[in-house]
């Protein structure tokens, strides 16, 4: 294969150096493109001593004939293009499509599978402008890979730490060894969901929540939340086509019933969905938790109406369980799905929740505006080992195709391999 790696300015670009080599070692042919920034940290000559050509912005004669074009010829000649380490400079460019350099001109011309393997310090990677970056570009089909936590450079110890060498190779390896993977490529992403569903999913038990709780303040009130679980059910009716055995639980809703399930049970707060699912999931093989649960409840719910009296009313809350941290730690073999509902920094807090709940996959969506009770959402899937796979603005019904596909790959071997089935049928 054809690997093109661009270097940008971090102090991570120090690692390429063994990244180049040991991707020659494999049998890859490689180039170089290094930014001013990565040449901060490493040197052109270092790197073409690993086997690898190298093109920097730094032209000794700036008008020789081969020069001019040569974004478009490297654009043209790579089968990938790695950006390790990619700073949150070249992100923010490569999201709003500059081309002020090389690396950015050639990566704006060329459609191979483009893969950022962010490094940047921990606020500079939770920063909002570089969250939201992140969001935006994986919605382009970029695909990233990291980043890790642990200790940083300037002494924090936080996530944004570029992953290590040997998880690239394998990642690449993997990449490029299997005709579909949790990132998928450019190509695959156009051409939609797995057309071969029907009956993909049989002989396994999913059990999906749906809907909002209902938190009773008294007799005639309560908390509660805008979903209408268009989405929950459309997982459960994708799910049901696939051949699986379905349960829904759902709480307050819009919707009717899918046909064909017959596995339902409606509950109304919190605690009655723990209830359900504790019971459904001890003889399941996958959760989804897409409900939205509400986080807190009244302490003790007014037996009565409560009378309208002072101008101020404060109402004692405490916090609910949280249902999916509980079902995987009640059944760790479970293959647990979680989604986040954010409004701000929503890779960082998803994957906040990915840990803390100790999920497999989180489903991350921006409901600042326009999720709850729309038929539309765009969401990021992310994966235990944080590869994430964005999509674009689609109709509930068809994220439900693309989420099961997802789940489908997970769960078909015993190993949870990243790996296509041989029989994929993606193009
Ligand atoms: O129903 P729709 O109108 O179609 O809208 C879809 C949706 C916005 C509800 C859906 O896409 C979504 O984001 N669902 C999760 C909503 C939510 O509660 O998110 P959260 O980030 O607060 O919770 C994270 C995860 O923990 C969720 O999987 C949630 O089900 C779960 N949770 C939360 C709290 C709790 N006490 N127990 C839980 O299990």
């Amino acid at each position: 294969m054809k690997i093109l790696i661009g270097i940008t300015g971090s102090i991570a670009a120090i690692k390429t150096i063994e990244l180049v080599h040991k991707i020659a070692q494999l049998g890859h042919e490689c180039k170089i493109i290094l930014t001013r920034g990565g040449a901060n940290f490493v040197t052109p000559m270092s790197l073409a001593s690993m086997g690898a050509d190298v093109y920097t912005d730094d032209k000794i004669n700036a008008y020789k004939t081969s020069d001019i074009m040569e974004h478009i010829n490297l654009a043209k000649w790579a089968d990938y293009i790695l950006i390790v380490p990619a700073s949150a400079n070249t992100i923010a460019k490569l999201t709003y499509g500059f081309a002020d350099n090389t690396l950015t001109a050639t990566i704006l011309a060329s459609n191979a599978p483009k893969i950022l393997i962010p490094a940047m310090n921990q606020q500079m990677w939770k920063a909002t402008a570089t969250q939201n970056n992140i969001s935006k570009i994986l919605q382009l089909g970029f695909m990233m890979w990291g980043p890790a936590s642990g200790l940083q450079a300037c002494g924090d110890i936080d996530v944004g730490r570029m992953i290590e060498v040997d998880e690239i190779l394998d990642k690449l390896q993997k990449l490029l060894s299997s005709k579909c993977t949790m990132s998928e490529t450019c190509q695959q992403r156009q051409e939609g969901p797995n057309m071969n569903e029907y009956n993909n999913l049989k002989g396994k038990r999913i059990v999906i929540t749906a809907g909002g709780t209902i938190e009773p303040l008294d007799p005639v009130r309560y908390i509660s939340n805008h979903s209408s679980g268009k989405m929950g059910y459309g997982l459960a009716k994708e799910a049901v086509y696939r051949g699986a055995e379905v349960t829904l639980i759902y709480g307050k809703t819009t919707q009717a019933i899918p046909n064909g399930l017959k596995d339902v049970i409606h509950v109304t707060t919190a605690d009655e969905m723990l209830e359900a699912s504790i019971q459904h999931a001890t003889v399941t093989d996958i959760f989804i938790g897409c409900a939205a649960v509400c986080d807190y409840k009244m302490k003790i719910p007014n037996p009565q109406k409560i009378k309208k009296s002072e101008n101020n009313l404060v109402l004692e809350l405490i916090k609910n369980p949280d249902i999916i941290a509980r079902i995987k730690q009640l059944y760790p073999k479970l293959f647990v799905v979680g989604f986040a509902a954010e409004t701000e920094n929503i890779v960082n807090y998803a994957i906040d929740k990915l840990v803390t709940k100790n999920l497999d996959m989180i489903i991350a969506n921006d409901v600042s505006t326009g999720v709850f009770g729309y038929d539309t959402n765009k969401i990021i899937i992310i994966d235990k080992e944080r590869n994430m796979f964005a999509t674009e603005e689609l109709a509930k019904e068809y994220l439900a195709k693309i989420i099961l596909d997802k789940i489908f790959l997970y769960t078909r071997t015993d190993s949870r391999s990243m790996e296509a089935p041989s029989d994929a049928t993606y193009r």
